[in-house]
């Protein structure tokens, strides 16, 4: 019975393994279950080719999928094994249907391009197809589209781990990296703010170092934007890591040395620190700060004005 059951099983391991599978022609067959595969991310209107020029109203989305027996491999290796083939499905979008009134969703297909890593085949290893659009895919199979097709011209130099543009598929983006098998040449962007705050926190980096670091990449990164700093700040003091929050805030007044806001920030970290001086001057230099902060509206004016007061009254 057991021997029986893992016959069955073997078999449908292997028919379900998803492997490309070729015409006599050498023409990729239509891996029509795709939908199936893991799905990695989606992108929503991302230019980065041709298709930048076409600027839609309404932005394509683009979904991609790999095939399970793939995604299991390169979650132990962080690399893409033998017969991996990844679906780039690109549908376009709306936002006017049912009960939506604002943001978009996915309709019909665009194109469906497939990519498949296949060392012994494919010179380069890794060779592209395009099934194109319309309601479904109009081919049932595609040629190769050339080891010098454009398809390789972008994806060989700018994929983080081999070919393939890991770094736009979070979950497999964290498997590389931890595995070591993203490419020298990729250069990460500024951290996101969550990443940032995990860091700090944990104390892995100072947040000096880090926020300068980001602000070299990308001086308009969202995790040097002082909204994000004040809320960074706000969380930590919460959280009891007053050290942290002070070191933030510290640099938030430094990167923006006209806002009230962020100084007043900085003054409930000291305060909350137990260091009276160095709260009651930043709270002063808030106090000057407000009457000409013109990003402030006539009412959170009147409220941080009121706030200062009160804590400058507490640290008399
Ligand atoms: C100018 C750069 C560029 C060109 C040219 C290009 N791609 Fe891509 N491709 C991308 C990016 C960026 C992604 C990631 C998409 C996302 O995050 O949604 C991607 C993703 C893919 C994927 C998903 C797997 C992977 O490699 O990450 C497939 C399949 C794919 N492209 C096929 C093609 C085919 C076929 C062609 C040629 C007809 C092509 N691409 C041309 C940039 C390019």
């Amino acid at each position: 019975m057991r021997l029986l059951i893992s016959f069955a099983l073997g078999v449908s391991l292997a028919a379900g393994a998803d492997l490309p599978r070729f015409s006599d022609a050498g023409e990729l067959a239509f891996p029509e279950n795709y939908r199936d595969w893991v799905f990695l991310s989606s992108g929503l209107g991302m230019t980065y080719g041709p298709a930048a020029a076409m600027a839609l109203e309404n932005p394509m989305f683009d979904n991609v999928y790999v095939t399970p027996a793939a995604f299991a491999s390169f979650k132990e290796t962080g690399k893409w094994p033998e017969g991996t083939m990844f679906a780039l499905e690109v549908r376009f979008s709306t936002s006017q249907g049912s009960i939506n009134k604002g943001g978009f969703y996915q309709t019909d297909i665009a194109a469906v391009e497939i990519a498949v890593k296949d060392t012994k085949r494919f010179s380069t290893g890794w060779a592209y197809f395009d099934f194109s659009g319309g309601l479904r895919p109009r081919k049932q199979t595609a040629k190769e589209l050339g080891q010098n097709s454009r398809c390789h011209s972008c994806h060989t130099p700018n994929g983080a781990v081999e070919n393939t543009f890991v770094q736009f598929y979070p979950s497999a983006l964290a498997i590389a990296e931890k595995k070591g098998t993203v490419k020298p040449s990729y250069r990460a962007p500024a951290p996101s703010p969550v990443r940032a705050f995990h860091d700090i926190r944990e104390k892995k980096v100072g947040a000096a170092q880090l926020l300068n670091a980001a602000q070299e990449l990308d001086r308009s990164a969202p995790v040097v934007k002082e909204s994000t700093l004040n809320m960074m700040g706000a969380t930590l003091l919460q959280g009891g890591d007053k050290e942290q929050a002070v070191a933030v805030l510290e640099w938030a007044v430094s990167a923006y040395p006209h806002s009230a806001n962020a100084q007043d920030s900085l003054a409930e970290a000291y305060e909350a620190s137990g260091n009276k001086d160095k709260a009651r001057a930043a709270a002063t230099k808030a106090k000057e700060l407000v009457r000409n902060d013109s990003s402030l509206t006539a009412e959170r004016k009147q409220r941080l004005e009121k706030a200062i007061e009160d804590r400058l009254g507490r640290l008399k």
